[in-house]
């Protein structure tokens, strides 16, 4: 089915609005200090059931802070978190969480570090589907067969450990166990960043395939731009905490409305002048601990006037369906 037939014209599946995470700056072990990392301020996305955001930004802006809010692994200071037909993720008791778990899953970068070496396969990939017992051995051998095969593994390597799996068939399996309790929601956090290049366009297209198979929606959060608008429907671009651009991923990579997304797509390999992708690198990183009064991309923006001091431009519409936080860009 049609990707947009499918998501309707309700409301949307996934909706955030106002999330908001501080971590206490820990300086020393004895450390009084009150300081804070603003690691997400305000931050608000949504994605129809079925469809991809992108979510990309510089190392450090918040992407795996907000993926891991999203699933309650860590808890935000402020926000909404509707969810399909659960209103506020964010208001769940832990009986409320517990039911909701399996709906929702993520996949890591590192497909070594996320899979307990000691586990056999097969348990690895029937994980999610263990909690709420009820199955017999046999299920969770017929189970994991399946899901094996759905990520392009054979049933046959379901004793087997972490260690005899290439990187990409690692991956494979955190897919595998990612979509066992046939979840609607994954957030996929550099998927791919760890894997040879060879390999990348692989797991993407399997992670497409699934999608389309399942009409799970996905967190796609990545530093490659490529790798984002191949796969995502959306895109949102983030800088220091905040989302500066969001909308459909063609749209935006035609044409950015906001300086920060203009500057990572000249840096993008194939794109912009040359020399281009220097520009990009230099620039002040900007601190999350002192945040400015006003626009955090002011320091390296080349079209900043003296409002952009004032205040901290809001995330508004600009054209239909795009949305922008810059006080420069009509
Ligand atoms: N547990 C923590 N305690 C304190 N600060 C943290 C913690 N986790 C993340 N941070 C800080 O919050 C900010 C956002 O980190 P986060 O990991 O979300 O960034 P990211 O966009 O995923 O970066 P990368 O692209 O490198 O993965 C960073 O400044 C980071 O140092
Ligand atoms: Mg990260």
């Amino acid at each position: 089915m049609d990707k947009t037939a499918r998501s309707g014209t309700g409301s949307p599946f996934i909706r955030v609005r106002g999330l908001t995470k501080r971590y206490p700056l820990k300086t020393g072990l004895f450390s009084t200090s009150r300081e804070v990392v603003h690691a997400v301020n305000d931050l608000s996305l949504e994605i129809p059931r079925g469809m991809t955001l992108g979510l990309v930004g510089e190392s450090g802006c918040g992407k795996t802070t907000t993926g891991r809010l999203l699933l309650r692994v860590i808890e935000p200071d402020a926000g909404e978190f509707s969810f399909g037909e659960v209103s506020d993720v964010f208001a769940l008791d832990r009986e409320g969480l517990s039911h909701l778990r399996k709906k929702m899953q993520y996949i890591f970068q590192d497909p070594y570090g996320s899979l307990n070496p000691k586990m056999q396969v097969r348990d690895i990939v029937t994980e999610p589907l263990r909690y709420g017992g009820g199955l017999s051995s046999r299920d969770l051998d017929r189970r994991a067969g399946e899901l094996l095969e759905r990520v392009g593994l054979s049933p046959g390597d379901s004793r087997k450990y972490p260690h005899e799996f290439s990187g990409g068939q690692r991956q494979r399996l955190s897919i595998a166990r990612a979509i066992s309790s046939a979840p609607s929601f994954i957030v996929c956090d550099e998927p791919v960043s760890s894997l040879d290049v060879s390999i990348q366009s692989q797991i993407l297209n399997l992670l497409l395939d699934i999608q389309r198979d399942l009409g799970i929606s996905y967190l796609f959060i990545a530093h490659n731009l490529a790798v984002v608008f191949y796969l995502s429907d959306l895109v949102s671009v983030m800088y220091a905490g905040r989302i500066v651009e969001s909308g459909p991923s063609r749209a935006i990579y035609d044409q950015a409305l906001h300086p920060y997304t203009r500057l990572l797509l000249e840096a993008m390999p194939g794109r912009g002048a040359p020399g281009a992708a220097r520009t990009a690198d230099t620039g002040e990183v900007p601190s999350l601990i002192h945040l400015p009064r006003g626009c955090a991309f002011y320091p390296r923006c080349p079209l900043r006037g003296e409002i952009c001091r004032e205040g901290v431009p809001p995330l508004e519409e600009k054209r239909p369906g795009r949305r922008a936080a810059c006080f420069m860009t009509g």
